[in-house]
């Protein structure tokens, strides 16, 4: 909504949300997200055209097209629990909406939504407002990553509208299309049916999620055979048909989205009859958790069996760099596991503080108790290596290329163990400062 405001002055974006706290956040210095260069896009049309507000009977009224943004979290009972996805926000965002609504409006659905979720929505407007209102559904799935979120708005590869496919339905999808326009070439606006619109999200991070979970898979083998897991990226990646994107090995994918989606892409088969494309997909959620526990395996493993007392430094915290998201990053699963396993864990993240980290913990099962006892979150990456048996790397931040493994070297127990599980520390150094390095996909 910032990048829409930043690029249409003409257009007034009001942002709502329930939560009085949040709010303010956008409205102060801090903003309750960080992003790289979003702060620059948010100074630049707060207060004019950008409005951040707590009220949403009065947005709603004033707005012509009213985008859904509420969240769409896994459900944790019931059916379907583990998977699918939980609506209750959708419906009580369109319930709202039906009864504050006397004109027409356009609804997006930007949240992402099992397909046929515009269905409902249209259902529960119709059923629910006055004789005067009446709605177009659309439907605009997001595809921007974190961290690269700015750059990503500024030139997406394309924007996705779904609509109906008829003569109010056309309006409605260019009504949003000639709002992008203002700043997307044309041809990068795709315009679909409904449904295809709502299931190309899921499938798009489907297959970004398959595409990690098939190169881990080959790191373990790369592993096991001497082969480098980067080399043989590099040569499959130049076959243009193959591509050269999202095929870096690592401790296994983490975000808001691609776990997420991908369950609720199995729900959706089984749910229409197809268990055995549910089978296919589910793999990709398996191996990616596969590919947590084999890196703790190998640590412990690697530190003769046993990690009881010891201190390990953890760096990074974060699903991904340049992102204070911890959102299902493989550092919750595998710090759980080694403090299961007895280890202390001193752990920096840039990024993400102590707070977040223990509530990550805790949701894995980590107890106050045991995180005030073995977990210490640190300042800066040399605190967290003093009298360390090892180290493992977790998130890509640029800042741990840059470290001086001659200092680490001194702080640590000997032998000193690395485990780069980005292959993003500099080999040389570690040889040269002689550590035992184990790096994701290398034999
Ligand atoms: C993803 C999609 O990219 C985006 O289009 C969608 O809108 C939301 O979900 P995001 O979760 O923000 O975006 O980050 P992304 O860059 O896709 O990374 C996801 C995870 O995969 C991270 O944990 C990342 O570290 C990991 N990853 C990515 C790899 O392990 N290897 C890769 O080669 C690429």
């Amino acid at each position: 909504m910032a990048m829409i405001a930043a690029k249409c002055p003409d257009i007034q974006v009001t942002v709502v949300d329930l939560n009085q706290a949040r709010i303010d956040a956008w409205n102060s210095d801090v903003l309750p997200v960080y992003e790289p260069g979003l702060d620059e896009v948010v100074a630049s049309a707060r207060g004019r055209n950008l409005h951040f507000t707590t009220d949403p009977k009065a947005a709603i009224k004033a707005a012509d097209l009213i985008f859904v943004s509420v969240g769409t979290p896994t459900k944790t009972q019931g059916i379907g629990a583990g998977r699918a996805a939980d609506l209750r926000y959708i419906e009580s965002a369109a319930r709202l909406i039906a009864e504050v609504t006397e004109g027409p409006k356009i609804i997006v659905e930007k949240s992402t939504i099992p397909v046929k979720t515009a269905e409902a929505i249209k259902t529960i407007l119709s059923a629910n407002s006055c004789s005067e209102a009446s709605f177009q559904v659309l439907s605009n799935p997001e595809f921007l990553a974190e961290g690269t979120a700015i750059d990503d708005l500024n030139s997406p590869d394309r924007i996705l509208i779904g609509g109906e496919s008829t003569p109010e339905g056309d309006a409605a999808v260019e009504a949003l299309a000639s709002v992008y326009a203002t700043w997307v070439p044309r041809e990068r606006i795709i315009t679909t049916n409904l449904w295809s619109s709502e299931l190309s999200k899921l499938v798009a991070n489907a297959f970004l999620a398959q595409r990690i979970s098939s190169i881990n898979s080959i790191s373990a083998l790369c592993e096991a055979t001497g082969a480098d897991v980067n080399e043989v990226a590099n040569a499959i990646g130049t076959d243009s048909r193959i591509g050269p994107k999202f095929l870096k090995a690592s401790v296994g994918f983490g975000g808001s989205c691609f776990q997420k989606d991908v369950l609720n892409l199995t729900y959706l088969c089984e749910s229409f009859g197809l268990p055995e494309v549910a089978e296919y997909w589910r793999q990709v959620i398996h191996l990616n958790d596969w590919q947590k526990s084999r890196f703790v395996e190998k640590m412990v493993r690697t530190l003769f069996n046993t990690v009881t007392g010891k201190r390990l430094a953890i760096l990074g915290f974060a699903f991904k760099k340049d992102t204070n998201d911890t959102r299902e990053s493989a550092a919750i699963a595998i710090c759980r596991d080694l403090l299961l396993e007895g280890a202390r864990l001193a752990i920096y993240d840039p990024k993400v503080d102590a707070d977040q980290i223990q509530a990550d913990l805790a949701y894995v099962g980590i107890g106050e108790e045991l995180f005030k006892k073995n977990v210490e979150v640190v300042d800066d990456p040399y605190t967290a290596c003093e009298h360390a048996h090892g180290l493992a790397a977790l998130t890509e931040w640029d800042e741990f290329r840059e470290l001086d493994f001659a200092k680490i070297h001194g702080l640590m127990f000997k032998p000193a163990f690395v485990f780069d599980g980005r292959s993003i520390l500099p080999m040389a150094a570690l040889k040269e400062h002689g550590f035992e390095a184990f790096v994701i996909g290398k034999g």
